[in-house]
């Protein structure tokens, strides 16, 4: 169908279900157990009301912000995925890089580590200079390897790395593991060893894939990492406000609330009910200033955004939808579903009556039945 028939975010996931092969849907789509997680991410966002101002000047909408020091358009992102090529075999990431450029806004583009076009490739094919980059950095066993990655990523000019920590083995993605993982038929992973390449037979991509994670990390590899970069760096996959005061304990940068799109654990929370929980003491403590707390996982709805921002986070990150629109309809695609969400949150926001990110409060929130699951 013509790009412009489609009109939210759920109408890329459909037609990536209708289209994309067993493989990349299977790997995609999956999510861990019985996906109660998975569902519950999105859910969660339907348990928050909003308390809407009227009579407010709201013809000029600002949706710029900062993150990690760098100014940015809008207040959401894209998360590292791995794989991109196997929906978008042959722009894969690139095309990514290349739609979160075009257009009215710049979007930032976070990296995955197994991404399947070199980190090279994905930054060159930024198509403005006001792009922002992300490194998603899973630590691999050989230290050599996350060493050099580190270096590659500073010299390539991307701005921050994100260290992913709810991945010590991967989750049973029981959608892909039904799928028999075929190397041949995989794109290559290029930033790293190629020894998924010799994994025969395992029972779906994941799986193949987790041979490129250390298991054995610890708060002391993240506090040697940041030793090791002037880059910020930032924990990808907290989950409870105790590790998030740990977080700032060590001295790093940020947090992303995460459980990975619900592909780890099962029966993590939803992050958005983490964020609620934290970030109260977080501003009690006056470490909301130390500390930039980022949200990932079920973002679908422009309202979903401007909740999580309302609670406090700096930023949202979405997974899933990119892929699906970089699979149906490569940069266009991106760049189309960057479009749709900045309006939905331009337009809330008016009825909302507030006209800047910073403006928005947890007073405009209705967070009574958040814990009626
Ligand atoms: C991911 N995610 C992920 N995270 C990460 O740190 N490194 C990675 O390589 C990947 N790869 C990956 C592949 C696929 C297919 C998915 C769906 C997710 C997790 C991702 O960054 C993010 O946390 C979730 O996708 C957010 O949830 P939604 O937006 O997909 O619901």
């Amino acid at each position: 169908p013509p790009l412009d028939s489609l009109i939210n975010l759920y109408d890329f996931e459909y037609l990536a279900s209708q289209i994309l092969t067993k493989q990349a849907w299977g790997y995609y789509s999956s999510a861990a157990d019985d996906e109660v997680t998975y569902r519950e991410n999105h859910a969660a966002y339907h348990r928050i009301f909003f308390k809407p101002r009227i009579l407010i000047n709201v013809k000029e909408c600002d949706l710029s912000t900062t993150m990690l020091g760098t100014k940015m358009d809008l207040p959401f992102y894209v998360s590292a995925t791995a794989l991109c090529k196997l929906g978008n075999p042959s722009e894969g990431e690139k095309d990514i890089a290349r739609g979160c450029g075009m257009g009215e806004f710049n979007l930032t583009q976070m990296i995955s580590t197994l991404a399947s076009c070199s980190l090279k490739e994905i930054v060159e094919a930024k198509v403005n200079d006001k792009q922002t980059q992300w490194f998603q950095l899973y630590v691999n066993a050989d230290r050599k390897i996350t060493d050099n990655l580190i270096k590659n990523v500073e010299e390539l000019g991307l701005k921050a790395i994100f260290v992913t920590v709810d991945a010590p083995s991967l989750g049973r993605r029981e959608k892909d593991m039904k799928i028999k993982f075929d190397p041949s038929k995989t794109p290559e992973i290029t930033n790293e060893d190629k020894s998924h390449k010799k994994q025969q037979n395992t029972r779906g991509a994941s799986k193949a894939l987790s041979t490129f994670i250390d298991p054995s990390l610890t708060w002391n590899d993240v506090i040697d990492i940041k030793k090791k970069t002037k880059l910020p760096v930032v924990i990808k996959g907290v989950q409870c406000t105790a590790d998030i005061l740990k977080a700032a304990e060590i001295g790093v940068d940020g947090v992303v609330l995460s459980n990975h799109g619900g592909r780890q654990l099962d029966f993590s929370r939803a992050p958005i009910e983490v964020l609620a929980e934290a970030m109260p003491i977080l501003k009690e403590k006056g470490l909301d200033k130390k500390l930039e707390v980022y949200i990932d996982g079920g973002v679908r709805r422009g309202t979903d955004v401007l909740k999580a921002l309302c609670l406090g986070a700096k930023g949202v990150g979405l997974g899933r939808p990119f892929l699906y629109a970089n699979s149906c309809y490569g940069k266009d695609g991106v760049n189309r579903l960057k479009e749709m969400l900045a309006d939905e949150i331009e337009m809330n926001m008016r009825l909302l009556g507030v006209t800047k990110i910073s403006d928005l409060k947890p007073e405009y929130l209705d967070m009574i039945s958040l814990h009626a699951r």
